[in-house]
């Protein structure tokens, strides 16, 4: 059984990582077809050993396709993921267009795998915010040991969180400190280069941002409606990884030792934990690596029953690219999706 699999976006940051997960985890492909705006035909990405050329997706038939990996923005998403899914491929999407539809699954598969079921509603499966999946594979193995009350959070985040252009404008930026040029802020609503900026995504009525509000609401889509969270997300100069502080309520008694161990079992996660000077992980540690990282696990003596620790992970491969191809992997392994080739 091997799945004919397109990539929308494959030029971009998640789009090139997932080409790359893909076949470092040999997920069984019979074609892998890299697709991208008219402003990339025939630009060439890689996959395993090979090279292969980028296609327009306004002109791709997706009728022989399998699955759908789409990374190319929210606008992208809304307009192609219905038609796509029509044609009896499933798009598993990394934007935010299709994660708060009660049709759609929101799935990170060390967490809810199960809620995949029903996903042939739509034939779309959403991958959550970069920010939020990392954290809810940190939180569920403490969430079924000892019911997690309430979360704060505070979000160190990358700049490739926020694109190719992005990274580009923070090396730029650095370069023109460097110089003495003038730093031109194009992406950013300030100077990210030796700075950071309190605000990703923009402003809601509330004073919260979307990104601050995209973490409460897929917390409590994937892990639990009950979960009161409140998150604040900062912008960093850091090129790859996102990094969290965290503080956990639970109803129930939890001590550091206990989350230690728990979270050391836990699918998904590694423990770097050494109460010494550099026994912790950094961004810079985590990119280019597969697991949240959990550090710095103490009890938090300002509550009852709470917790405080350091999460970080690779936001371009758990944040997007390895959970959509995880989800992949579930369609396939529990026999949800089977290539049209061999059905034919
Ligand atoms: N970066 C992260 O950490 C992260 C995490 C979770 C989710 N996401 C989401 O993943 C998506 C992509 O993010 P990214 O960081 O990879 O962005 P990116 O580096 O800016 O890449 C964007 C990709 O989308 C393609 N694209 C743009 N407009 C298109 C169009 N009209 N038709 C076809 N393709 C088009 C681009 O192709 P061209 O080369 O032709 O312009 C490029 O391949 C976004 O929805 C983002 O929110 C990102």
């Amino acid at each position: 059984m091997a799945y004919k699999v397109a990539i929308v976006g494959a030029t971009g940051n998640v789009g090139r990582e997932m080409l790359d997960i893909l076949a470092e985890r040999r997920f069984p492909v019979s074609e892998v077809v890299p697709l991208a705006s008219s402003r990339s035909i025939g630009a060439e990405v890689s996959f395993g050993d090979k090279t292969l050329k980028c296609r327009h997706l306004d002109t791709y038939d997706f009728s022989d396709a399998d699955i759908c990996l789409m990374s190319a923005g929210g606008t992208v998403s809304k307009e192609w993921s219905p038609r796509i899914g029509a044609q009896g491929c499933v798009v598993i999407d990394n934007s935010s267009a299709w994660r708060y539809d009660a049709d759609v699954p929101l799935i990170v598969p060390e967490v809810n795998a199960n809620a995949i079921a029903g996903f042939a509603k739509k034939n779309i499966i959403a991958n959550p915010n970069c920010s939020t999946a990392q954290l809810v594979v940190a939180l569920k193995p403490l969430h079924d040991k000892a019911k997690i009350r309430r979360v704060v959070v505070s979000t160190y985040q990358s700049v490739s969180g926020a694109g190719k252009d992005a990274m580009d404008e923070l090396f730029a930026q650095t370069r023109s400190v460097f110089v003495s040029d003038p730093v031109e802020a194009k992406k950013f609503p300030k100077r990210i280069a030796f700075n950071l900026i309190p605000q990703i995504d923009v402003f809601m009525e509330d004073g919260f941002t979307k990104e601050e509000w995209k973490m409460v609401a897929e917390t409590k889509k994937i892990l639990d409606p009950k979960i009161k969270l409140v998150a604040t997300c900062v912008r960093v100069p850091v090129f790859i990884s996102h990094s969290e502080a965290v503080n956990i309520e639970f109803e129930n008694p939890i001590t550091a030792e206990e989350a230690r161990e728990i979270l050391r079992e836990a699918p998904g996660v590694l423990v770097i934990d050494k109460r010494e000077p550099g026994g912790y992980i950094t961004p810079h540690e985590a990119a280019g690596e597969d697991a949240t990282y959990v550090s710095r696990i103490r009890e938090d003596p300002t509550v009852d029953n709470g917790l405080v620790l350091w999460c970080v992970s690779d936001n371009l491969r758990k944040g997007a690219a390895l959970n959509a191809v995880q989800i992949a992997e579930v369609l396939m392994n529990r026999k949800l999706l089977t290539p049209k080739k061999a059905a034919a």
